[in-house]
């Protein structure tokens, strides 16, 4: 017998995906699809998001700068969307929100294992996000992974080494799962790669763009998360706003902002 043929519904899984929303409050209450649908899609993005991630580390794994560059890109407009969709959940009232938030009980984006890895990969590491997923869970185990790997930083330090720059030992050699630390010898290896090498000037670029797409998300979600909620604790535990405002601003890779003031 031979298989059906390819469809459009078949391919995409489609009658499955339509079933995977599903509304907790009753009657639904109409803002909650939204909500759903909404967070669904940024889970899907951030799936791509670790895909492109890990291919970029490998481009400068495998000395291919303008490809890297070319996937940085990619990953650069899928922020952008992120970003903008922001402003669909907006025009969700707080008292809308109010009409089955109760429902999340402690369910909150906090809670999102590919966000992490996300971070993970970008050097924002903590042992304890990975602790508040069960042990040999999908998300516990993808993210243990991560932070033992080293980050797309350092990925990119050991592809300057190679270019023939004077990275110090310490930094090619540093435990991956510690924070990335401004460092003044790297600043001086930037200053003169911004001077005198533009392909990878060019490089360090996208990376500003990626290190301020990320910053952008984290500031208008915490703006959306004013309006929607106020100064009111969050579902998953936190503080709420002013949890989030201390993430706001801290840039990934601080040794290319550091920079910017001498050239
Ligand atoms: C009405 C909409 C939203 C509200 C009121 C809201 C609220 C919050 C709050 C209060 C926190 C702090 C943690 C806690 O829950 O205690 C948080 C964290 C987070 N939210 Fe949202 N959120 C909303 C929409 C979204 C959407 C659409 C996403 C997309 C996936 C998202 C992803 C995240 C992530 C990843 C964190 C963790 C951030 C971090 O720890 O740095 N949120 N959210």
């Amino acid at each position: 017998m031979t298989d059906p043929a390819v469809t459009y519904a078949s391919y995409l899984k489609i009658d499955e995906l339509l079933g995977l929303q599903q509304p907790r409050s009753p009657g639904p209450e109409h803002d909650e699809l939204l909500f759903i649908v909404i967070h669904q899609v940024y889970e899907l993005w951030f799936k791509q998001l670790l895909h492109e991630l890990d291919r970029v580390r490998e481009w400068l794994e495998d000395d291919e700068p303008h490809r890297a560059q070319h996937t940085l890109k990619r990953i650069l407009s899928i922020l952008k969307v992120m970003v903008a969709q922001l402003d669909i959940l907006e025009t969700m009232t707080p008292l809308e929100f109010r009409t089955f938030r109760e429902r999340l009980e402690a369910a909150s984006g906090f809670q999102s294992d590919q966000f992490r890895q996300i971070e993970f990969v970008l050097g924002v590491k903590s042992p304890g996000a990975i602790r508040r997923f069960p042990e040999a869970s999908r998300a516990r185990v993808a993210l243990e992974r991560r932070y033992q790997e080293p980050t797309l930083w350092d990925a990119f330090l050991h592809y300057l080494s190679r270019e023939g720059y004077g990275v110090p030992p310490s930094h090619l050699e540093r435990e991956v799962s510690v924070p990335i630390e401004p460092s003044s010898e790297v600043q001086g290896i930037l200053l003169a790669v911004y001077r005198d090498d533009p392909k990878n000037a060019e490089l360090c670029e996208r990376l500003v763009d990626l290190d301020e797409g990320v910053q952008e998300w984290r500031y208008r979600h915490v703006k959306m998360v004013e309006r929607t909620i106020g100064a009111k604790r969050g579902t998953g535990g936190s503080s709420g706003a002013a949890y989030l405002q201390e993430t706001v601003g801290r840039p990934l890779f601080p040794d290319l902002w550091e920079i910017r003031s001498q050239l």
